[in-house]
């Protein structure tokens, strides 16, 4: 019966075959242990030379890291193995053979294994960040569509810049200039009045000089937009969102978080509601804790999102950021012109900023105003505010960054990690 690793639960005491690669081989004179993935999960293979011929045996000796197989063998229930399952090897047919393949057993160095991405995915570890990703990324479209919105694909190529114009990557369209798109908001505005609830999900691009473990030059983005909600009810969106993905990756991905040594109970805790604290309390907060020098109107670094973070065991939205740090569609509050009805998400144990999201103006002359301040061309921006123009209604939205979420649910340091071929400032190769 020819199957695959995830599957063989279903073949227990009997014979299968799988197509396979050897990740790695341990051998003495009388057993030979396999290694073995297949893209759908990892399994040991024994080969006990009394038991097979003596030429299967031989093989198995000395095949090298990463060839080929397709191997046969018994199915075998094994406690002792995270997955639960070993096969007792009967027969090894080889595919095709690996030499001196580059990422062996020991350590290696982090540009090393950056340098061989294409090959560096096949390991265990990079596997299970991978679908811990794309588990995210199911019960994201799983989310929405239960909660009645509507998945909408903004365009890439842009003649605007959401996020201000400092960090835009610039292209020629034709005769005209064009931007790699570093939001899709503006869009899904749009596509709010149009249809009421809306997501997106979409590469983004930002030329940042960064060069941080949360920074990535192209990154991936979950953009809701919501017609007739307002900035309470854009955080309770978010909170049920993020918990829905945290506990979906809690029930789906078991073996992943196990492979990663991930502490599950600090996941287990994300639930709804999240704790919320206005920019204002966060600066005296911060001088409490002992950063003096930072004074209202700055922005703040990744030491004081992480010390703020580390007082909840949830995620923590800070809100009401100062006008003048954010874009120029926030809505200001009502009562205090000088903030905004904004709120980023800061994810626990210093993995920093994984929300960014407000209410949007939806007056016509204040948002005008606003373009103005910021210095942007209204002419770019003339389908925008017509949205202002006709049936204006307030509303609200938000981004997730893909990236930063995957490395704070499976416990991965940096972010180059969370991607399959991450862009960085001095990255394009593989
Ligand atoms: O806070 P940002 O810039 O917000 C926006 O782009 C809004 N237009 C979203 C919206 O309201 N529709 O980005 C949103 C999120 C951040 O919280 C962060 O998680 C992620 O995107 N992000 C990055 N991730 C990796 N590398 C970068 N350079 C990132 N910049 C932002
Ligand atoms: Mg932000």
């Amino acid at each position: 019966m020819k199957t695959t690793i995830v599957e063989v639960g279903k073949f227990v005491g009997q014979e299968v075959t799988i197509g396979a690669w050897v990740a790695n081989k341990r051998s003495s004179g009388k057993i030979a242990f396999l290694q073995l993935r297949d893209g759908t999960g990892f399994i040991q293979g024994v080969v006990v030379k009394a038991e097979v011929d003596e030429a299967i045996f031989q093989k198995a000796k000395s095949i090298t890291q990463e060839t080929s197989i397709y191997v046969s063998g018994i199915v075998r229930e094994d406690e002792r193995s995270p997955f639960g399952f070993e096969l007792g090897v009967t027969g090894i047919k080889v595919i095709a053979e690996s030499v001196d393949y580059p990422i062996t057993p020991k350590e290696h160095g982090t540009e090393f294994l950056m340098d061989h991405r294409h090959l560096w995915l096949r390991s265990k570890r990079q596997h299970a960040v991978m679908k811990i990703r794309n588990e995210i990324i199911r019960a994201t479209y799983e989310f929405f569509n239960k909660e009645g919105f509507v998945k909408v694909d903004p365009p890439i190529l842009t003649g605007s810049a959401p996020e201000g114009t400092s960090e835009l990557f610039h292209t020629k369209y034709f005769d005209e200039d064009a931007y790699l798109s570093q939001s899709g908001q503006l869009y899904m505005e749009a596509a709010a009045m149009a249809l009421g609830k809306v997501f997106s999900f979409g590469p983004t691009f930002r030329a940042e000089k960064s060069k941080t473990r949360r920074h990535l030059i192209e990154f991936w983005m979950i953009e809701p937009e919501m017609a007739f909600y307002e900035f309470e009810d854009n955080l309770s969106v978010q909170e049920a969102y993020v918990s829905y993905i945290v506990q979906s990756v809690l029930k789906n991905c078991a073996l992943e978080l196990n492979t990663l040594g991930r502490d599950i109970s600090k996941l287990e805790q994300i639930k709804a509601p999240f704790p919320r604290i206005t920019y204002d309390d966060a600066i005296t907060f911060l001088h409490e804790k002992g950063f003096t020098e930072i004074k209202w109107g700055d922005d703040f670094g990744a030491p004081h999102e992480t010390a703020i973070a580390e007082s909840y065991d949830k995620p923590v939205f800070i809100t009401h950021y100062p006008t003048s740090l954010k874009p120029f569609y926030m809505q200001p509050d009502a009562d205090r012109e000088e903030v905004v009805l904004c709120a980023d998400l800061i994810a626990p144990e210093g993995y920093g900023e994984i929300i960014g999201g407000s209410e949007r103006i939806h007056d016509m002359e204040l948002l005008k105003q606003r373009l103005d301040q910021h210095e942007l061309d209204s002419d770019a921006y003339k389908w925008y505010l017509e949205l202002r123009e006709y049936g204006s209604v307030p509303h609200s939205g938000f981004g997730l960054g893909l990236e930063r979420t995957v490395a704070w649910i499976s416990g991965v340091e940096h972010v180059r990690e969370t991607i399959p071929f991450p862009r960085l400032l001095n990255r394009l190769y593989p």
